[in-house]
C-alpha cells in the first residue's frame, strides 16, 4: 500500500531560479511588509477521493505562476474540475476559491496541497482581482437540445448526430457524467455472444422475467420488452464506440450471469464516460457545462426549446425543434425523496449532488404525466457517513454479509430491496461485507476501495473480527460453514446459488455497510419511442426523455446492471427518434 506522507514537501532546487535571484528582498507594494519574495517550484502531496494526489506549484516573486497535478487517483470525470480549479487558483493567486459540487474531495485535495506548499515555502500571497463582468449570451437555435450530459444524454446526442441532427447538450454541473460517473457494476444484456461463448443460456424473455419479478410486477411491460430486446444490440453499439464489455458476472436477482463489464472488473461508468467523451469530441458536439435548464419553452402541446442559465447568472434561450430530457433522477434531493417516500428521511445517498430532479417543477406547465414517483430504491451496501457505494459486484465476486454477531443473515445475492431490509433489521442497522484476497484480485473496482482506505484488512478472520468490533469467534465459524457450503455447492442456510469463492486466502477484508438512497425508479411517463406523455395520454410534440428521469422500466425495484442498459437503450431510441422526427419539419 502506498504510504501517504503528508509532510513531504520536496523543494526542487532550480539553478535557473538562483540565477534569477530567487530569494531577493524587495518592497512589492505599500501594503506588503518587507519580505522575501519567493521564486521556485515546490511539490506537495495530499489525499483525494481515490488516495494520493501530488502536485507541483511554481512561484515567481511570490506569485503562483503554474500548478501541475503530477499524480492522482481521482475519477476521470474530475479532469475538468482539476483543470478549472488550478486555473482559478493561478488567476486569483489565492486558494480562496469555490469547491466544485460533485467533486468536493478532489477540490479539497488540491486546495489543501496548495495551502501546504504556501506554508512550506513561507510565501505571502496577495490575491488578484479578476474582472467579473460577463456578457449575456445571445439566444441560439439548433435541431435538438438535450438536458443532461450523463450517460443517457450523451448516448442520445451521439445517436442524433449520427442521424444528421445538430445537437446542443446542456449540463448544470461543471463536468459531464452525472450518476453515470459513479456506476460500477456493469450492463445487463441477454443472449450476447459473450454469454454464448461461456455456455450461458439466456434470452431477452428470461431477462424480462427476472426484471419483472425483481420489480414486483410493477414494470411497464411494453417498455420492458423493448429494453430487453434491444439490450444486446445496444451493447454491441457501445463496443463500436470503443467500450469493452466482454466480461460477465452476476448481480442480485438474476437467474444467470448477465452483467457485462470490462476487463479486470473495471468500473463501467467512468469507462463509458471516457468512451462518450471521446465521441463527443470527435463529432464536435456542443456540450455546455455549468448551464442549467430553467424552463421548457412550449406552445400548444409542442416544445420550442429551453431557457437556460449559465454560471454568471445570465439566461438565454436555446430554440430547438426537439428537446430530450436526460437530467437524471432525484436521489440527492431529500425533500423530494421524503415527499414521495417519507420512511427514507435521514437516509444517505449514493447519488451525485446534482441529482435533484429540478426538471419536475418545469413539467407542470406541460401537464406531463409522472409515474411510480414513490418507487425509490436503496442500495444495500454503502459505507455509512461517507456514502461510498460498495458495488454489488463484491458480493457477486464472493463476499458475504455478516452482522455484529459475526453471523450471516441473508442470501447476499437477493434483490436490493430484500438485502436492504435484512440489513436494516440487524443491530445498528448496518452489516459487514467480509471477503478475502481472491475477491480483491477479481476486480479493479474493489482494489480502488482498498486504495481509498475504505477496507479494514487483517491477516486472520479473528483479527478482522476484532478490528471490526464484531464477534470474532462467530465470524471464524461462519466463514468455516460458508466454505463447507462452497465445497458442497449448497448454501444450506440461505440458498445462495452462486458460491464461487472459498474464503481462505489472507489477507481478509471487511467494511461496514448500510443502505442508502440509490435509484429513483419513478419519473416521466414515456412510450416505447421515448416520447413524453401528458396527463391526457397524448404525446407532447417534440419532447423525448430517457434514463433515470423516466419511470416505468424498473417497476418497484431496479436490478443491478439494468441502469446502464436503460440509459443507453432509451438514450439511443430518444436520439434516433428525435432526429428522425425533425427531418420532416
Ligand atoms: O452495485 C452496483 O455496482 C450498482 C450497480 C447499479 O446500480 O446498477
Amino acid at each position: 500500500m502506498k504510504k501517504f506522507k503528508k509532510s513531504l514537501a520536496i523543494v526542487l532546487f532550480l539553478a535557473i531560479v538562483l540565477s534569477l535571484g530567487a530569494c531577493q528582498t524587495t518592497k512589492a507594494d505599500n501594503s506588503r511588509e518587507e519580505k522575501e519574495l519567493v521564486t521556485g517550484i515546490f511539490v506537495e502531496e495530499s489525499k483525494g477521493k481515490g488516495g494520493l494526489l501530488k502536485l507541483e506549484v511554481a512561484f515567481e516573486n511570490s506569485e503562483i505562476k503554474d500548478i501541475k497535478v503530477l499524480e492522482h487517483n481521482e475519477s476521470e470525470y474530475t479532469k475538468p474540475v482539476i483543470e478549472d480549479l488550478t486555473k482559478k487558483i493561478i488567476n486569483t493567486n489565492s486558494i480562496d476559491v469555490d469547491i466544485v459540487s460533485g467533486a468536493t474531495l478532489t477540490s479539497h485535495a488540491i486546495i489543501n496541497a496548495v495551502r501546504d506548499v504556501i506554508k512550506k515555502a513561507e510565501v505571502t500571497l496577495i490575491a488578484k482581482e479578476v474582472a467579473q463582468e460577463t456578457e449575456k449570451p445571445a439566444d441560439v437555435s439548433t435541431d435538438i437540445v438535450i438536458i443532461g450530459a450523463g450517460g443517457a444524454g450523451l448516448t442520445a446526442a451521439i445517436e442524433a448526430t449520427y442521424e444528421g441532427a445538430e445537437v446542443i447538450v446542456v449540463e448544470k454541473n461543471a463536468f459531464m457524467g452525472g450518476n453515470t460517473n459513479y456506476a460500477t457494476g456493469g450492463m445487463n444484456a441477454a443472449g450476447t455472444k459473450y454469454q454464448k461463448a461461456k455456455g450461458i443460456e439466456d434470452s431477452p424473455e428470461l431477462h424480462f422475467k427476472d426484471t419483472m419479478k425483481g420489480g414486483h410486477d410493477k414494470n411497464d411491460p411494453a417498455l420492458l420488452k423493448v429494453f430487453t430486446e434491444k439490450a444486446a444490440e445496444t451493447l454491441y453499439w457501445l463496443e463500436e464506440l470503443g467500450a469493452q464489455l466482454s466480461e460477465i458476472g452476476r448481480s442480485g436477482g438474476q437467474s444467470v450471469d448477465r452483467i457485462h463489464k470490462g476487463p479486470d472488473g473495471m468500473p463501467i461508468g467512468p469507462h463509458l464516460m471516457d468512451v462518450f467523451a471521446k465521441q463527443v469530441e470527435k463529432l464536435n458536439i456542443d456540450v455546455r457545462l455549468n448551464t442549467k435548464a430553467i424552463e421548457i419553452l412550449s406552445e400548444n402541446n409542442k416544445v420550442l426549446g429551453i431557457k437556460v442559465e449559465n454560471l454568471d447568472g445570465h439566461t438565454y434561450n436555446i430554440n430547438a425543434k426537439a428537446v430530450i430530457i436526460a437530467s437524471g433522477g432525484f436521489g440527492a434531493n431529500p425533500e423530494l425523496v421524503t415527499k414521495y417516500k417519507p420512511e427514507l428521511e435521514g437516509f444517505g445517498t449514493t447519488n451525485q449532488p446534482g441529482a435533484t430532479g429540478d426538471i419536475f417543477s418545469m413539467l407542470e406547465k406541460l401537464d406531463i404525466a409522472l409515474i411510480d414517483m414513490d418507487q425509490i430504491q436503496t442500495h444495500p451496501t454503502v459505507v455509512p457517513r461517507i456514502n461510498e457505494m460498495i458495488t454489488e459486484g463484491v458480493r457477486g465476486d464472493g463476499a458475504i454479509l455478516v452482522n455484529r454477531d459475526g453471523k450471516r443473515f441473508v442470501n447476499e445475492l437477493e434483490t436490493r430491496d430484500t438485502v436492504s431490509k435484512a440489513i436494516l433489521s440487524q443491530e445498528g442497522k448496518s452489516a459487514f461485507l467480509i471477503f478475502d484476497q481472491q475477491v480483491v484480485d477479481q476486480a479493479s473496482a474493489i482494489k480502488k476501495y482498498k486504495d481509498a482506505g475504505l477496507l479494514t484488512e487483517a491477516n486472520s478472520l479473528k483479527e478482522l473480527g476484532e478490528k471490526l468490533n464484531i464477534n470474532a469467534t462467530e465470524l471464524e465459524s461462519t466463514v468455516e460453514s460458508y466454505n463447507e457450503y462452497f465445497k458442497d455447492q449448497n448454501d444450506k442456510e440461505f440458498g445462495r446459488r452462486l458460491l464461487n469463492v472459498e474464503l481462505i486466502e489472507a489477507p481478509y477484508y471487511g467494511v461496514e455497510v448500510s443502505p442508502a438512497i440509490h435509484h429513483t425508479m419513478g419519473g416521466i411517463k414515456i412510450n416505447t419511442n421515448a416520447e413524453v406523455i401528458n396527463n391526457s395520454g397524448d404525446v407532447v410534440e417534440g419532447l423525448y426523455a430517457a434514463g433515470e428521469v423516466t419511470g416505468g422500466i424498473h417497476g418497484g425495484n431496479r436490478i443491478g446492471g439494468n441502469a446502464i442498459t436503460d440509459i443507453t437503450v432509451f438514450g439511443k431510441i430518444a436520439g434516433r427518434n428525435a432526429a428522425e422526427a425533425i427531418k420532416y419539419k
